[in-house]
């Protein structure tokens, strides 16, 4: 049987972008011999519009069987007013949490026709390729107690930072088998100098890699330090792998490092499934940008590589993925820029349509 995708384009750009995708993988299907059986399902405000609620049961059941899912946007002002339990974001925190997607990925690649782009020095980012793994499940913002407090005569505010041993090794593991996939080596982020979840989270990777990952190298940095390495020499690093809270700081500040928004993809994995691969959805960072909806200004290439991201991760089609990224490159390097890439000097845009011609005519000649 083909791999199976589920494809849940969204609100705003939502479909905008999955439009491009869809042709890609229809690509891949035509001219690599590479076929997907598609479904496609409503999410957020479409599901709402039609449902009454942001993610519908069927949806929510076919997105725990398929091999990947694969998510445009959500939201818009049209949905501003709605009550909390049925606001679009549900629709993509159910899916997070049903699926138990506990390691965050946020490649940070800088192409190098963008490189200009770059808040930094231009060779400090070209060729840039590394992948943060943030937890995304456990951590500071869930542990208990949790709370404002009174305490005397003054109120306090209280979170924990809470990591059990096996929440360690999951994501772990998950970073580990990345950079198998990538440049073998791991740097581990915390602040073991004085946290105690920072002490067992270093134990616990180091006794992870050392009994099975012998072959991935793996070293520990305090997270500090860290933010200070990204921007300094971010090209020491591959795969970085850190709690939710650092995650969240570490991920946004090595996203700067290659510009637009409309550039980013993620992948999120959960526990594996009955044939070994992790569950998975792949969605571009950013959101539905209701300011640019329906005008044909969206970058597609965020959500096309995070289509890339699937191949590469549930699929194990890296070469493929390869190719796809490259064809990006190219496109890039060919001139085709949306909105979001012109620069100060100018040029004349093109149509999220017209991106997606431009990666399909590289993939043509790749
Ligand atoms: P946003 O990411 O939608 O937009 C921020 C800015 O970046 C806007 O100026 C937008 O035009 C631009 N932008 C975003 N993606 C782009 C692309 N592919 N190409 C060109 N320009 C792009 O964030 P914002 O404006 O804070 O939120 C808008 C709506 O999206 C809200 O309803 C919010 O809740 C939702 N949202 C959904 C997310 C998701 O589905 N994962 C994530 C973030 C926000
Ligand atoms: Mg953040």
């Amino acid at each position: 049987a083909n791999p199976s995708l589920l494809i849940l384009p969204g609100d705003g750009i939502g479909p905008e972008v999955m439009a491009q995708v869809t042709r890609i993988i229809d690509w891949f299907g035509e001219k690599r011999d590479l076929a997907f059986d598609v479904e496609h399902d409503l999410v957020g405000g479409a599901a709402y519009d039609k449902h009454g609620t942001p993610l519908h049961d069927d949806t929510m059941a076919r997105a725990l069987e398929v091999d990947a899912v694969l998510l445009g946007a959500v939201g818009g002002p049209k949905y501003d007013d709605l009550d909390f339990s049925v606001k679009p974001e549900r629709g993509l925190l159910r899916l997070r949490k049903e699926m138990d997607l506990f390691s965050n990925l946020r490649p940070a690649q800088c192409f190098d026709a963008l490189a200009d782009f770059s808040s930094l020095k231009k060779d400090i980012v070209a060729g840039l390729d590394i992948m943060i793994v943030r937890e995304l499940t456990s951590g500071v913002y869930f542990g208990e107690p949790r709370g404002i407090f009174e305490e005397g005569n003054e109120r306090v505010g209280i979170n924990t930072q809470r990591y059990t041993e096996s929440e360690i090794e999951r994501v772990a593991r998950s970073a580990f088998e990345l950079a198998r996939r990538r440049g073998n080596k791991v740097c581990s982020m915390e602040k073991a100098n004085v946290m105690e979840s920072g002490i067992l989270w270093r134990e616990v990777t180091q006794r992870v890699r050392d009994a099975e990952y012998p072959d991935v190298e793996l070293s520990h940095m305090y997270a500090d330090n860290g933010a200070m390495q990204l921007v300094r020499a971010p090209k020491q690093f591959d795969v970085i792998v850190t709690d939710n809270l650092f995650g969240d700081i570490l991920s946004d500040c090595a996203a700067m490092l290659t510009g637009s928004l409309g550039m980013l993809p993620s992948a999120s994995l959960g526990a594996p499934n009955a044939d070994g691969r992790p569950k998975a959805l792949y969605e571009p960072v950013h959101g539905s940008a209701p300011d640019i909806a329906g005008q044909g200004k969206a970058n597609p290439i965020a959500c096309i590589l995070s289509f890339a991201m699937a191949l590469r991760y549930s699929f194990d089609q890296g070469e493929e993925a390869a190719r796809l990224e490259k064809a990006v490159e190219q496109a890039l390097a060919d001139g085709a820029r949306t909105p979001d890439l012109m620069g100060p000097e100018g040029g004349t845009p093109i149509t999220t349509e017209e991106m997606g011609n431009a990666i399909l005519k590289a993939l043509d000649a790749s």
